[in-house]
């Protein structure tokens, strides 16, 4: 039996739990019951992340203290997990007297082996607020390109990245006023220092999705930098010891939330598991956290090394979830998608979503669809159609004509064996996480059984007399090869598995259970197990999400500029010139950026082994799809740029008015430009 300890990304204490996020909370419960299925010893803890400025400003809006707003958010998160059946152990916060004291002691340990060092940094402080600016808070206008309202950190039109102090007319976002330059200590935990270590660590077999390490290939090539780990006063957080009114920066506590949890489980529930069997350095339990792929960086860099740092132990392996686009788009207010849990539950029942989920679900990183007609497409015919519906075609005659007993011997002793035989490969797809591999081997399954009762039909049968025993005996095969399914399905349904327990009168429903023939068994009446989606329902559920204040925000009216006369750029010479690499590259794919509304990301071919990623300030003249398949000129020798959605390699050409500038004929990607 192996002894695992797994955990989901931590939900900020400030807003509510919605379909993106349960992406992550479903894939990662369907496992923990899974493996739990299986025999293993699975522990499954969870918190709010608590701290950091963005809390501190909701409870000031709120009129309550920080720790009053994470009680309040704390409770309708535990509410809407336990609504979609998240079985967590423990539920925890962040702000916990564990949590500090962990994570000064982790710090402390980095500090004594030289990992931290201190250096005055100088900032953006708003005089009004009387506190420092991190970029979010700050706007202003380009230094590059002049486009306004741009954030302290780089410029979403022209992409350059800068300091915050050098944006032109910076405004403070939370006051209005125009923020004067200060300079204060800086705490850094000194990442270099583990350069070596973590390009190790990142490429240990299953640590990581092959992808994700391939990305982080990057970022070593791009060189590691200090990570700044402290924040100034006012901040809600956790003060640095020896440091006052330094704060630990949310980031540093956030992942120490995941021990601090545990820690106080096994306060306050287990005193039987030790922490140090899960977190000393050479404990050989395994520790999983599922996270998304927006934090993949704190999860393979900063925290493996504050661990190692710390002489912990270091995870066995980080389970990588992709975005949720609801109807092939971002999840938008205006639209009726932005979802929350809460509304969700309002009007639909939550097995439906854990199962689409789980037949979307891979162990790659991809992003999923709520495509909310494929649901109700998919739920109907596979759950209702096939799977419940073997169970009240076959119960009626066992409750009705056999006195709720099911026949003494087992009519069909091979077809059952082929479906206890299948859950190997269907365990084995759970404990992969190939989800969607384990459903469509379910379904598969489910369509021989129905199969078998359409081929036998007890309903004619039993019209004619003499045929009792037939009928008996179909019946309670069907009555087996759905129990079966619904083991199978367990992980995915827990719901629907509690009331076919109940049904079925069984007290374990493991996968082990599954061997076990119900023969000369008495079982309950049959009671309807799943409603069909109600078309009606889901529309409701989407008139509910639709914040009718909220508008598309309308395509961005290009101002019409002043013109100005053309300005000389600086004259090169032919040996400048000639060191830029210009490439035809085809577009294999464009999406739009979550958090930026001017630029696209894309994947383009240009000719090389791997398709490149760039992003380009263009979204304001295309649409995603205008690009597809669109040859552009990229300049491909620009060294990457890291941005705050990523890295970005290259760059594609565009006129002053951000259309891209596209070779004509037959150009192929990879074809130099010159
Ligand atoms: O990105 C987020 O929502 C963070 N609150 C996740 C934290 S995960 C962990 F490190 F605590
Ligand atoms: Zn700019």
């Amino acid at each position: 039996m192996r002894k695992i300890l797994v955990t989901n990304a931590l939900p900020y204490a400030n807003g509510p739990i919605h379909m993106g996020h349960l992406l992550g909370y479903i894939q990662a419960d369907i496992w923990v019951r899974a493996m739990r299925a299986m025999g293993h010893d699975v522990t499954y803890v969870c918190a709010d992340d608590a701290h950091g400025t963005a809390i501190m400003l909701r409870a000031q809006a709120n009129g309550i203290t920080p720790e009053e707003q994470i009680a309040n958010v704390q409770k309708e998160h535990e509410r809407d997990f336990a609504g979609f059946g998240i079985s967590f152990d423990h539920y925890d916060s962040t702000h916990s007297k564990t949590n500090q004291r962990l994570a000064q002691e982790i710090y402390i340990k980095n500090r004594e082996a030289g990992h931290i060092a201190v250096r005055p940094v100088s900032q953006l402080f708003d005089p009004e607020k009387q506190m420092f600016l991190s970029d979010r808070f700050i706007k202003g206008t380009c230094p590059k390109c002049e486009a306004e309202d741009q954030y302290g950190d780089s410029c979403e039109v022209c992409g350059t990245t800068y300091n915050a102090i050098e944006l032109i007319n910076p405004r403070s976002t939370l006051s209005g006023a125009t923020p004067i330059e200060k300079s204060s200590d800086h705490y850094f935990f000194k990442l270099p220092d583990f350069g070596k270590y973590l390009q190790t660590w990142t490429r240990d077999e299953g640590r990581l999705p092959v992808s994700i390490a391939n990305k982080l290939d990057e970022w070593f090539e791009a060189g590691l930098n200090d990570w700044d780990i402290s924040r100034d006063a006012p901040y809600f957080g956790f003060e640095i010891p020896d440091a006052p009114n330094k704060y630990f920066y949310v980031w540093v506590d956030a992942p120490i939330g995941y021990m601090a949890s545990f820690e106080n489980y096994i306060k306050t529930k287990r005193p039987d598991l030790n922490f140090d069997d899960y977190w000393k350095k050479d404990s050989q339990n395994e520790v999983y956290h599922f996270i998304g792929k927006d934090i993949v960086y704190f999860h393979a860099l900063f925290w493996p090394a504050m661990l190692e740092g710390a002489n912990y132990r270091t995870p066995s392996g980080l389970f990588v979830n992709g975005f949720l686009t609801v109807n092939g788009q971002k999840m938008s207010k205006s639209r009726g998608t932005f979802i929350k849990a809460e509304t969700y539950l309002e009007h639909l029942n939550p097995e439906y979503l854990r199962y689409y989920f789980a037949s979307k679900l891979s162990d790659k990183v991809e992003d999923s669809d709520l495509n909310l007609d494929d649901f109700t497409q998919k739920v109907n015919s596979d759950l209702v159609g096939k799977v419940v519906n073997i169970a009240s075609r076959c119960a009626k005659f066992i409750n009705k004509d056999f006195n709720n007993t099911l026949s003494a011997t087992c009519a069909e002793p091979e077809l059952v064996q082929s479906f206890i035989d299948a859950g190997h490969s269907i365990a084995r797809a759970y404990e992969a996480r190939e989800f969607s591999t384990a459903i469509r081997e379910i379904m598969a399954l489910a369509d021989k059984a129905n199969q078998y009762i359409d081929e036998k039909k007890p309903w004619a049968l039993a019209k004619v007399e003499g045929n009792e025993q037939q009928v008996h005996e179909v019946c309670s095969v069907g009555i087996n090869l759905f129990r079966q399914l619904a083991i199978y399905l367990a992980p995915v349904l827990p719901e629907l598995a509690t009331q076919v327990q109940s049904f079925l009168k069984l007290e374990q429903f493991d996968f082990a259970s599954r061997t076990q023939l119900l023969t000369q068994y008495e079982i309950e009446a049959f009671k309807p197990l799943m409603q069909r989606v109600d078309k009606a329902k889901v529309e409701a559920m989407v008139d509910a999400s639709k914040d009718s204040l909220v508008t598309e925000a309308p395509k961005p009216v290009k101002k019409v500029k002043e013109k100005k006369p053309v300005q000389a750029a600086e004259i090169i010479n032919i040996d400048d010139f000639v060191k830029i690499d210009l490439r035809v590259a085809k577009v294999l794919s464009a999406s739009t950026v979550e958090g930026s509304d001017k630029l696209l990301q894309l994947t383009l071919d240009a000719g090389e082994a791997e398709p490149r990623n760039v992003f380009s300030g263009i979204r304001g003249s295309y649409a995603p799809e205008d690009l597809q398949n669109k040859l552009v000129v990229l300049v491909a020798n620009l060294a990457p740029r890291k941005m705050r959605f990523g890295i970005s390699n290259g760059m594609v050409l565009c006129s002053g008015n951000g259309l891209i500038v596209s070779p004509a004929g037959d150009a192929k990607p990879g074809d130099k430009v010159s």
